[in-house]
């Protein structure tokens, strides 16, 4: 099987309030972009990497890829658009599966990445990282609505895995629908195909905050250790 990997890296993070677009805010010294797509040019059997950079983006250079199996292509408005084109990036080169993960999330584990391509490729079925809701969790505004039961919430993480041609009909059905799709899972659910939840790592964050900054730190510190 061909799998192809996609890093959508075209968002603002507006959520930041930093001066440079946050996938380039350095951890450690190097941007974060950078540590994700080292982390997963350690994945082994990947044939392709597409990496979606914001037409406005004045940071991005090649020299940030790590080998040549990496390649980049025009994000879009939303991130739904930005994986949309890299999967019409990939076209040429019909990848069986495709994996797709933040660049703001380069604190994934590998075992994890392992663990969710292995259950994918075994049942011959889509599936995403995920984690069981630890919060009591609140619907409201000001006021408190209601307690939302959590015995049946996950967190969805990225990466999520499925075949390339169902995830591309998927996104194009979705967006064509003008649904809200705010991971590659939920366009897959909205033409009622399965997605199977991996249980992972629950410190696979997303940097999205300031806080997140020393977090993010402290757990590559400790990753290398
Ligand atoms: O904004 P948020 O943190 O949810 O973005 C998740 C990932 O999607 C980030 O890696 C971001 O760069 C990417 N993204 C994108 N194109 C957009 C918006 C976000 O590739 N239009």
């Amino acid at each position: 099987d061909k799998l192809a990997v996609i890093i959508p890296a075209a968002g603002v993070g507006s959520r930041m309030q930093a001066q440079v677009p946050k996938q380039y805010i350095p951890l450690l010294g190097k941007p974060i972009l950078v540590h994700t797509l080292e982390k997963l040019a350690k994945l082994d059997g990947v044939e392709q990497f597409m990496v979606a950079v914001s037409k406005e983006d004045s940071y991005f250079t090649t020299s940030l890829l790590p080998d040549s199996r990496f390649g980049h292509c025009d994000g879009g408005k939303e991130r739904a658009d930005s994986v949309l084109l890299a999967l019409r990036a990939l076209a040429s080169s019909k990848p069986d599966w495709v994996l797709v993960h933040d660049a703001a999330r380069p604190l994934v584990a590998l075992e994890d990445i392992h663990h969710l391509i292995a259950k994918c490729v075994n049942e011959g079925q889509g599936g995403i990282l995920a984690a069981r809701v630890k919060d009591t969790i609140k619907c409201g505004a000001e006021l408190v609505q209601k307690t939302v039961p959590r015995e049946s919430l996950w967190q969805a993480f990225t990466p999520q895995m499925f075949k390339y041609e169902e995830l591309l009909a998927a996104l194009e059905l979705g967006l064509a629908q003008g649904a809200n799709i705010t991971d590659e899972a939920s366009a897959m659910e909205l033409q009622k195909k399965p997605v199977q939840l991996i249980a992972a790592r629950t410190d696979n964050i997303k940097i999205t905050t300031p806080e997140d900054l020393p977090l993010a730190e402290f757990i590559i510190q400790q990753q290398g250790k």
